[in-house]
């Protein structure tokens, strides 16, 4: 009988520590997840430039699905437009980039977009030195990965990313 009530007692501490971790952890877990929520809102403004050495500033952000994203592009370079724009095109999930890419760096005359827009996001306008293009959309209520690049001929080797949905 004293060893059941023992072991009842030993298994009720048990239920206790465990009641007691188990609170303290979800306090711990609320911390964070509210820090990040407001992380996650102050990303959906976003500033990437662009420079001379064919590269984004950010080749990486992350949005929460559906909300407003602002994205402003800042030309930084001093090359001229006419031989080494920027752009920023985000493209939709599971865009095909490289196909993409080919097509619209032969549509010089509407600013290297593609005739066929379906699989465009966002964009910005093709911008020179000293220029930027602010653009406000909204996410995709569909989480995951959506790639963005530079059209202008050549540049998308190095000037893409990912726009992480969440
Ligand atoms: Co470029």
């Amino acid at each position: 009988m004293f060893k059941n009530l023992s072991v009842f007692a030993l298994f009720f501490a048990a239920l206790i520590v465990a009641g007691c971790g188990g609170g303290s952890e979800q306090a711990d877990m609320a911390a964070p997840a509210q820090e990040e929520a407001a992380a996650e809102a102050a990303s959906g403004v976003v500033v990437i430039e662009a420079n001379d050495q064919l590269q984004f500033s950010v080749n990486e952000f992350t949005v929460a699905a559906g909300e407003e994203v602002t994205v402003t592009l800042v030309n930084v370079g001093t090359l001229p437009k006419e031989t080494f724009g920027h752009n920023l095109v985000i493209l939709t999930a599971g865009s095909d980039l490289e196909a993409f890419a080919t097509e619209a760096m032969g549509n010089a005359g509407n600013e290297y977009l593609p005739t066929d827009m379906s699989n465009v996001l966002a964009h910005t306008a093709l911008l020179g030195p000293d220029e930027e293009d602010t653009i406000t959309f909204t996410a995709p209520t569909e989480p995951g990965q959506y790639e963005f690049l530079c059209t202008f001929p050549g540049h998308y080797g190095t000037m893409r990313g990912v726009m992480i949905v969440e």
